[in-house]
């Protein structure tokens, strides 16, 4: 019996900087194995992961975000717990959000996205995605010393955070504020100002509430021309109006579902650059083969790391029984790596053909609705920091040299992403 057999993926620090080997040796048991500590079901096989997370009947997402944390506050009773969970919801985790709703309510709550997400919008976005790369490579070539950058907190968190507010219709000249109470503070512009001790003590989540609360409450009641009237107005499919808190709730969860994420993608790309020359030289003659990078990057590091259900019903997945009450959790970055779906899974390979198909994204009702957005941040990003910065390397006094590098990963079992990561480049102005 390996360490694997009792080690606890939740808290075992061991795992964080390279959960792989104990991805393999789940999928070597089974790709449905249940774990020893919790009697979670993990699923590391591609197959079991697509029929879980398209079964919205009988699988719940009311656990979606931590699994087994808290455990549940009920005991399941009987082969169909969909009561017991519908009389407890409002004491699990995020309830109120539509990540772990199951219809009808969650219909409706992603119902009110299609208004953000449409195909004008996005191009909009975009345009100010190229502007917004521009600015902020601007503001690290300022910095000294010039030519070397900590890149999370330089360009992706800015970036990542910025993006989404522009999505919102924040004005342009609230995005100082948003900076400064999300955590992506213009260096030396924001911090210790006067702006800033006034937000010390901001609870994020509660301010943004607040704060779409009121942009909405004031376009609800003068309408304008504006993507923040478009969401004050939209409605549930059944042509009811929606509360606004439950408007403003539906975009703030934007911020966090959408900006840890694509911080971690483009952290993850930056260290691929950083470590394989030849590739960063490959996008360099082509820029056509960002959007593959881009997608052999979210395979190789989703940065989802868990996903969880519970099954509302008795059922089995691939064979294996499952009592309601079970708690399952797709493991992205494993299902990523199945030698069953991708060949020589574990190798970053920029001809891979069915890189589309892996499941960064999630699959179903519930599957990424951001990730057409996350696609093209990640593809304007890495042709303007192509374009920007020559040369880019790992810097190796804070991560070692090439071939004994250290990164260090956050440690939690929810997603998989680097805490830092330094770089050095030759500014092209
Ligand atoms: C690389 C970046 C991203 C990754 C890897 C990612 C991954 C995921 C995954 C795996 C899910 C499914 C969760 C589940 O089924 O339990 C999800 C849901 C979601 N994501 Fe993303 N995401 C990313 C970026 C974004 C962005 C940029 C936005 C918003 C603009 C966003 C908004 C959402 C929302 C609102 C949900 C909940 C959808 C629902 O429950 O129906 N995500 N994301």
């Amino acid at each position: 019996m390996s360490d694997f057999d009792t080690i606890d993926y939740f808290t075992d620090q061991s795992l964080v900087p390279d959960p792989h080997p104990y991805f393999d040796h789940l999928r070597s048991k089974c790709p449905i194995v249940k774990e020893p500590n919790y009697g979670v079901l993990a699923i590391t096989g591609y197959d079991e992961a697509a029929t879980v997370l398209k079964d919205t009947d009988t699988f719940s997402s009311c656990i979606a975000v931590a699994g087994p944390f808290p455990p549940l506050p009920f005991t399941p009773e009987g082969d169909d717990i969909t009561d017991q969970i519908t009389e407890h919801r409002p004491l699990m985790p995020m309830f109120e959000h539509m990540v772990t709703m199951d219809p009808p309510d969650h219909t409706n709550a992603r119902s009110l996205l299609n208004r953000l997400l449409t195909p004008s919008r996005l191009k909009e976005n975009e345009d100010f995605m190229w502007r917004l790369a521009d600015e902020v490579l601007d503001d690290i070539f300022r910095r000294e010393p010039v030519g070397q950058c900590e890149f999370l907190t330089a360009y992706a968190k800015p970036f990542s955070m910025l993006v989404i507010a522009d999505l919102l219709g924040v004005p342009e000249e609230d995005h100082t504020r948003f900076r400064t109470v999300l955590g992506a503070p213009r260096p030396g512009a924001i911090v210790g100002s006067l702006d800033h001790d006034d937000l010390v003590g901001t609870n994020p989540l509660e301010w943004l509430d607040e704060t779409f609360v009121a942009y909405l409450e004031e376009r609800r009641e003068s309408p304008r021309d504006d993507v923040l009237t478009a969401l004050a107005t939209a409605k549930y499919p059944d042509g009811s109006t929606p509360p606004v808190l439950e408007v403003a709730r539906s975009a703030t969860f934007l911020f966090a579902a959408g900006q840890e994420t694509t911080t971690k993608l483009l952290s993850a790309s930056l260290k691929v650059l950083g470590d394989h020359p030849d590739i960063q030289e490959t996008l360099r003659k082509d820029r056509s083969r960002i959007p593959i990078f881009v997608e052999e990057a979210l395979r190789m590091d989703a940065p989802v790391k868990s996903q969880f259900r519970l099954a509302k019903k008795h059922t089995t997945v691939g064979g294996m029984d499952v009592p309601a009450g079970t708690t399952l959790m797709v493991c992205p970055g494993a299902v990523n790596r199945d030698p069953g779906k991708f060949d020589h899974p574990h190798e970053f390979d920029l001809d891979r053909k069915n890189v589309r198909e892996h499941i960064a994204f999630g699959r179903g009702a519930h599957s990424c609705p951001g990730g057409p957005l996350a696609r093209v941040e990640g593809r304007v990003s890495i042709e303007r920091i192509l374009d920007r910065m020559a040369d880019i390397t790992i810097d190796e006094e804070k991560h070692g040299p090439a071939g004994q590098r250290s990164y260090n990963y956050e440690p939690t079992f929810i997603l998989r992403g680097l805490t830092e990561i330094n770089i050095k480049f030759t500014p092209v102005t």
